[in-house]
């Protein structure tokens, strides 16, 4: 099963992001599962608060989730042109302290998609986070956009996403990521494996004259 966790950058019980969200769950095909994980819980970021007590639990908690996921989907608003606050935050937590920042988002797969009632279908919001991405060290997926404007038309009253057009967009999206995290969740396996293989021939294995060689083998397959 390929994991991937959402993080969604909009509180609000109405918020176009969250239905656009609930539309990815619900197109993501056979083997994947797209996880939301609220960010209400996360405090505002006081490096006071992270050296008197620490990460919050509830920021250690997305952090272990994040780390043990196939890829990172986020969907964003967009303010003032920018990233939402909420979302940022959350993130500066997630990112600290720095030196964990390798096992919680190195190399993991992320994409960005977002919605607004506006017109510019949060394409600046989306670009804001590259530089966030980048200095994380995290795998983004371009190969295709979500970029949703006039969002307002998009969606039912209910949170449905009706338009068509879009529908198929967001599918085609959702299916392209999930194949792009889950082919490098493969390629970590094979290398699991082939360490592993490589530990069990070493503590099988014997010299000439049937002198376990277990150490030797085992430093090589690290
Ligand atoms: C906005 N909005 C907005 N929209 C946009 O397309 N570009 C922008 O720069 C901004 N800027 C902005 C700033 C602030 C402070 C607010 C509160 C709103 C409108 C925004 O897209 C709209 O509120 C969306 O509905 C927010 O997303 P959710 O909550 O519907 O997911």
């Amino acid at each position: 099963m390929t994991t991937i966790i959402s993080l969604c950058g909009s509180l609000r019980r109405g918020s176009f992001n969250g239905m656009l969200l609930r539309a990815a769950i619900e197109m993501a095909p056979s083997g994947t599962a797209i996880e939301p994980e609220s960010i209400r819980e996360i405090p505002l970021y006081d490096a006071d608060l992270e050296e008197e007590h620490g990460i919050p639990p509830a920021v250690e908690r997305l952090k272990n989730r994040i780390a043990r996921a196939d890829g990172l989907l986020i969907v964003t608003p967009e303010y003032n042109n920018s990233v939402p606050g909420v979302l940022k935050n959350a993130i500066d937590w997630l990112s600290r302290p720095g030196d964990d920042i390798a096992r919680v988002f190195r190399g993991r797969p992320v994409a960005i998609m977002g919605a607004t009632p506006g017109a510019g279908g949060t394409g600046l919001s989306q670009a804001a986070w590259l530089p966030v991405v980048r200095l994380l060290g995290m795998r983004p997926w371009f190969e295709r956009a979500v970029l949703i404007s006039d969002a307002s038309k998009v969606f039912d009253s209910e949170g449905h996403l009706i338009d068509a057009a879009t529908q198929r967009r967001v599918r085609a999206f959702v299916e392209g990521f999930a194949a792009f995290a889950g082919a490098q969740r493969n390629q970590e396996d094979t290398k699991v494996s082939v360490a592993a293989v490589g530990i069990r021939e070493g503590v099988m294995a014997s010299d000439p004259r049937g002198r376990v060689v277990t150490t030797l083998r085992m430093g090589e397959a690290q």
